[in-house]
């Protein structure tokens, strides 16, 4: 067993969707989370799904866009369970419009969600994980940023920077045994698929090829991304930093 126990982790984007399967894998192996997001509804379920299992978790309303409210959920998340073990950036948020399509604003949404958020969440907490010289960063990417994805130029961009950043940190923070590893799913079945798929004919017609085409038969499912977080969380990780691991059903092997 993997164990996590007094550990605090953070959770952004954990009320629905892979954050959600973060969150109560998390929970399951002992440690106590924080899910930070902007909805308020199913992050109050996840929470409550988690108490009823005999976890620990709270719910801090988050806007990861913004370094004021990361800040603020930082501070009341170390007086509700003390200092910061693990942070998983998931929060996310993606539409599948040809890039010819698209506009400077949605463009902007892309980047402060994907990119820019999880920039003020690290910034956030690694001052006090350098302090306690230990720490476990992980950062939701996506295969599109590996492989490319039609009409998610903009999203594979920010997400292709989520990587970048993370290798270059990862060499930063090393000395401080802090370690920083990127997760990148696959096509998987959530919400914002959910979403996605209803919104436009082209991102269904997209998205409804996926069982078909991807080698294991199947879209993702918030658990398997989740069993990779736990493991990178924890001890058994410890000398892995700097590192790239798709969770894809073998649709990309590159
Ligand atoms: N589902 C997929 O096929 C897939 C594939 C590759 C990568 N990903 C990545 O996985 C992560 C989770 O995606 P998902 O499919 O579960 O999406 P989802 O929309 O179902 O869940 C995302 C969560 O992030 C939260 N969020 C969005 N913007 C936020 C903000 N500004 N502040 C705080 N919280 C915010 C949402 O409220 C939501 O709870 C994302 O980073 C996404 O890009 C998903």
């Amino acid at each position: 067993m993997l164990e996590l126990k007094e550990q605090v982790a953070i959770v952004t984007g954990g009320a629905r969707g892979i954050g959600r399967g973060i969150s109560l894998t998390l929970a399951q192996q002992e440690a106590s989370v924080v899910i930070a997001d902007l909805l308020e509804e199913e992050a109050d379920s996840t929470v409550t799904e988690i108490k009823r299992s005999g976890g620990f978790a709270i719910f801090i309303k988050t806007d990861i866009t913004s370094l004021e409210s990361v800040e603020s959920m930082v501070a009341t998340a170390k007086d509700h369970f003390g200092p910061i073990d693990i942070l998983v950036n998931n929060a996310g948020w993606d539409r599948i419009i040809p890039f010819a399509e698209t506009t400077p604003e949605f463009w902007n949404k892309i980047i402060d969600i994907n990119f820019k958020g999880m920039l003020n969440c690290i910034y956030s907490v690694m001052d006090d994980m350098i302090l306690k010289n230990r720490g476990k960063i992980i950062n939701i990417s996506s295969d599109a940023a590996r492989v490319g994805s039609m009409g998610e130029a903009i999203y594979a961009g920010a997400k292709g920077a989520v990587i970048s950043f993370s290798k270059s940190l990862a060499r930063e923070l090393a000395r401080n045994q802090i370690n920083v590893n990127v997760i990148c799913p696959g096509p998987s079945s959530t919400p914002m698929v959910d979403e996605m798929k209803a919104e436009s004919e082209f991102a269904e017609k997209i998205l409804s090829s996926m069982d078909r085409i991807i080698p294991l038969k199947r879209m993702g499912l918030p658990e398997d991304i989740a069993n990779a977080v736990v493991f990178l969380a924890s001890k058994e990780a410890d000398f892995i930093t700097g590192q790239v691991l798709s969770v894809s059903g073998g649709l990309t092997m590159v």
